[in-house]
């Protein structure tokens, strides 16, 4: 039996390929695909020594990943549940970015919200030419809630992370490269490639060093305030707005926003 639902996973030269696979929904991450990445980085493949790395994409060649799913987290609202949610994605992505492997990002289309995120999460971004890029959760009356208030500061700066987010604006590849938030803008099958070289420089050097190297970079950002983002995200997501902005999604219409 397949043990993972909503992940492809294979394996082949020490390289551990995963694809999100709900490309109906645009790769969009519902709770039981949280659950899987959480299996896999967390046990399945937490002691796997052997490895030399991960490229994790999505399915399809629309979308990486277009956010949460929000037909699936419209219940959260009224359960009251925002924080508890945002907490546990947190540390979800908390375990890719403390890998012991590097784990490279091949943004394959869309990476939205908590696409954007699980990128971001990820210790390297390569982008295919068509890749689009945003933190849209202000259309939706919420805020980012998977580490990306203190992720794209991290990567691209304070005024440039506020622009993207008040405005939920998307940029294009070539933007999120100049922003510095994708280490390379390339075409589809050189973005892979791409990936690929690196992982191979990766795996001639020091396993020990690859994974101290790892701990020590992500040292630099134990100041960020994820506990903030997560309160502040339960804030937002127990407001009417966030009803009326998810039920707008769901219903393909603009949001009228009343500011409660
Ligand atoms: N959650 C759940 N379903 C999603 C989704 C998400 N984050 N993003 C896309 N989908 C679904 C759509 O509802 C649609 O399903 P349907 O065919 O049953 O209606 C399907 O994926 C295709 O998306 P659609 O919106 O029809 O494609 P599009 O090309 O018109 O637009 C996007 C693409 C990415 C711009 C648009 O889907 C979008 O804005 N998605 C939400 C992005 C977002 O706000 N993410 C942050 C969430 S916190």
């Amino acid at each position: 039996m397949q043990k993972y639902q909503n992940l492809l996973v294979e394996e082949a030269d020490n390289i551990l390929f995963v694809t999100i696979n709900r490309p109906t929904a645009l790769n969009a991450l519902n709770q039981q695909t949280m659950q899987e990445l959480e299996l896999l980085f967390g046990k399945d493949y937490a002691d796997r020594n052997d490895l030399t790395g991960v490229l994790l994409t999505g399915a399809g060649d629309r979308a990486f990943v277009a956010g949460a799913d929000i037909k699936e987290f419209i219940g959260v609202a009224s359960s009251g549940s925002g924080k508890q949610m945002a907490t546990r994605g947190q540390d979800i992505f908390f375990l890719i970015e403390r890998f012991h492997r590097p784990v490279i990002a091949l943004v394959n289309g869309f990476a939205l919200g908590g696409g954007c995120e699980l990128a971001m999460a990820c210790h390297m971004r390569i982008a295919v030419e068509t890749a689009r890029f945003g933190q849209p959760e202000v259309n939706l009356g919420i805020i980012p809630g998977y580490g990306g208030t203190q992720r794209l500061n991290q990567l691209i700066g304070k005024g440039k992370a506020m622009e993207l987010t008040l405005t939920g604006n998307m940029i294009n590849a070539v933007e999120a490269h100049t922003l510095g938030l994708v280490n390379y803008c390339l075409p589809a099958g050189e973005a892979r490639a791409k990936a690929l070289e690196i992982l191979a420089t990766i795996g001639t050097k020091g396993p020990v060093a690859i994974a101290e190297s790892i701990k020590a970079i992500n040292a630099y950002y134990a100041g960020s305030d994820f506990a903030e983002e997560a309160e502040a995200f339960g804030r937002a997501a127990s407001t009417a707005d966030f009803m009326e902005g998810a039920s707008a999604f769901v219903e393909k219409r603009k949001a009228n926003f009343s500011g409660k």
